[in-house]
This record gives C-alpha cells, sequence and structure tokens, in this order.
C-alpha cells in the first residue's frame, strides 16, 4: 500500500527544520549504502552521530506518533531513527529496494524493513526533478509532496529518486517494522480501520459499529508479531 500521509509537520516546525538543516554538517550518502547501492546513489545524508540529526529524528518519530493515519497504516512495532537527505546539483538514487534489516544506530539492534517513510522538507516548486518514484504491479507512481507531508510504501517495493537538476530536495526518510510484516493484511486492516471511523462519525457507536471494532482487533490479534 501507498499512502499520502498529510501534514505530519506543521509550516512552523518545517521552517524551523530546515533553518537547523542549514547549519548541520552534511556527508556523503553513498558511505552508508551496501556495496551495490553506493554505486547508484549521489546525495548527502546527515550522519547517525549528529547532534542536530538527532533531535530532529526524534521529533519526527514523535510526531508520526502522533498522526492517526501513520499509526494506522503502518502499525509500528519499532520505528528506526529518521534520517535526514539532500539532493542537489543532479544528484539522484537510482532504482534499488531498500536492505531488509537494519541496525537500529543508537540501539544497535537489527530491525526488519516491512514500510518506508520519507518525509518531504523542501516545497515541489523549489527544485526541478528529484521525483520518488515507485514501482508495483500497477506500474510506477511518482511522488512529489508538500513539504511536512509524508508518503509510506512497502518497503519491498523498487524506488528510485530521480535527479534533482535545479534547487534543492530536502527529505528525512525512515523505516518501520510493523506489527503485521504482510503488507495485504496490513492494507486490510488499514481500510478497515477507516471505513469504522467514517461508519462511527456517520451513526455513533452503534451495536453493529462495536462489533466491527471488535473483528478488527480480533485479525489484529491473529496478525499481530510483538
Ligand atoms: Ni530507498
Amino acid at each position: 500500500m501507498m499512502l499520502h500521509i498529510p501534514q505530519v509537520l506543521t509550516a512552523a516546525e518545517v521552517a524551523e527544520f530546515r533553518q537547523l538543516l542549514v547549519q548541520a554538517d552534511w556527508v556523503d550518502g553513498a558511505a552508508t549504502a551496501g556495496a551495490q547501492a553506493s554505486q547508484r546513489k549521489r546525495n548527502q545524508q546527515l550522519p547517525a552521530d549528529s547532534v542536530i540529526g538527532k533531535q530532529l529524528s526524534t521529533r519526527i518519530t514523535d510526531a508520526l506518533q502522533r498522526h492517526p493515519m501513520f499509526m494506522s497504516s503502518t502499525l509500528p512495532a519499532r520505528i528506526i531513527p529518521p534520517r535526514f537527505n539532500r539532493y542537489e546539483g543532479g544528484g539522484t538514487y537510482g532504482n534499488h529496494v531498500d536492505s531488509a534489516i537494519h541496525i537500529d544506530p543508537y540501539r544497535q539492534d537489527r530491525v526488519r524493513t516491512d514500510v518506508s517513510t520519507t518525509v518531504f522538507l523542501s516545497e515541489p516548486f523549489e527544485y526541478e526533478g528529484g521525483a520518488l518514484i515507485v514501482e508495483d504491479n500497477y506500474g510506477a507512481h511518482e511522488v512529489r509532496l508538500p513539504a511536512g507531508d509524508a508518503v509510506i510504501y512497502p518497503a519491498t517495493s523498487l524506488h528510485r529518486v530521480e535527479p534533482v537538476t535545479q534547487g534543492v530536495r530536502l527529505a528525512s526518510f525512515l523505516w518501520t517494522q510493523s506489527m503485521v510484516r504482510d503488507d495485504w493484511q496490513r492494507s486490510m486492516l488499514f481500510e478497515l480501520d477507516m471505513s469504522i471511523l467514517r461508519l462511527r462519525q456517520k451513526i455513533g457507536d452503534s451495536d453493529e459499529v462495536v462489533a466491527l471494532v471488535g473483528h478488527y482487533n480480533n485479525l489484529l490479534r491473529q496478525w499481530a508479531e510483538l
């Protein structure tokens, strides 16, 4: 499931993040990619020990955890601390699938990557190119979102960032290990949750709505790994 999650960060937060990111010490992004991926990756990242990166990373995680749509669609067991990247001057990241297992840089343990998330920190009109292209069975999807918005997509997807030919594209990216590993099961739970929400707004907590909430919980109980 690919999903646009609006307004993870407010305009004021985006402005503050950007002010701090300008002062940060960026490093070559290829250094953190695997051997194969590093040949395809031309961008800059904040190193894991960046003080500014660490502060902003915690704030992105908190914002995502407060966002009902992110929580319902990813059902997180673990969120790997968000990182930051910058593309400019033709910077690009060719087609790749993200690594299955990541080491949490602070807790030093292994986390499975089920869901990939990009939080956009530049407005689409501030750069040329730089679209995130995610391929699935229905074809290639092009994503360029307003600053503060996020997209989630299955970490199993082939994806790329097209060359940024003008301007600067700033973003935060992260992976979530979900309680529900299977993308199809996770999508069904999300759609059921959203349908219940709309039904509840329409007719309130009727016995039928309460029963549907029960079904949601029983499916989650069946599928969740903690
Ligand atoms: Ni990737």
